[in-house]
């Protein structure tokens, strides 16, 4: 199973759309960070001119929301996100070490992608997957009980896209 996001190449004309079509709301800024998200698979450097002239913000108050909010992404993720859990609940239960781990082993920072663009590793911070923690978000999908071979066999099996299985184990 691939993940199930379709986006668009970026065009400054696009992008302008798409802010236009959310910059009335109140509160525009997220909504249109989260659609041009959508829309580009990634926030473009390019499109933080434009947001900032829109709104009348400076370039600056917009990199401090996208660097504020974890769910921005700066480049386009690889073929599968997985989210690992780093709040308190999955940090009690040995979540810390487990993600840095991962991370070591695939020479990624947080948000880093795979060589071979298979995986985007990101931070969350809570599932509402507490009760099963350390836990994880796998293209959509809730992982929980992690551990170290736990987590490398989710990570492998979405490197090989789901090995065919098209599941992870709970
Ligand atoms: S703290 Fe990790 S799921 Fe809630």
């Amino acid at each position: 199973m691939t993940l199930a996001t379709t986006t668009t190449g970026w065009t400054r004309e696009k992008a302008a759309e798409v802010i236009a079509e959310h910059r009335n709301l109140d509160g525009p800024a997220l909504p249109i960070l989260h659609a041009l998200q959508e829309t580009f698979g990634h926030v473009p450097d390019d499109a933080v001119p434009l947001l900032a002239e829109a709104l009348n913000l400076s370039r600056a108050d917009v990199h401090g929301i996208i660097s504020f909010y974890h769910d921005f992404r700066h480049a386009p993720a690889g073929r599968h996100v997985v989210k690992v859990c780093r709040a308190e609940a999955c940090q009690s239960m040995g979540g810390h070490a487990l993600a840095e781990g991962l991370l070591h082993r695939l020479g990624l920072q947080w948000g880093g992608t795979t060589g071979d663009g298979q995986v985007t590793i990101e931070p969350v911070y809570c599932l509402g997957l507490c009760a099963t923690a350390p836990a994880a978000l796998v293209d959509g999908r809730p992982v929980g009980r992690l551990n170290r071979e736990k987590l490398d066999a989710v990570v492998n099996e979405v490197r090989n896209d789901w090995s065919h299985t098209g599941r992870v184990g709970a």
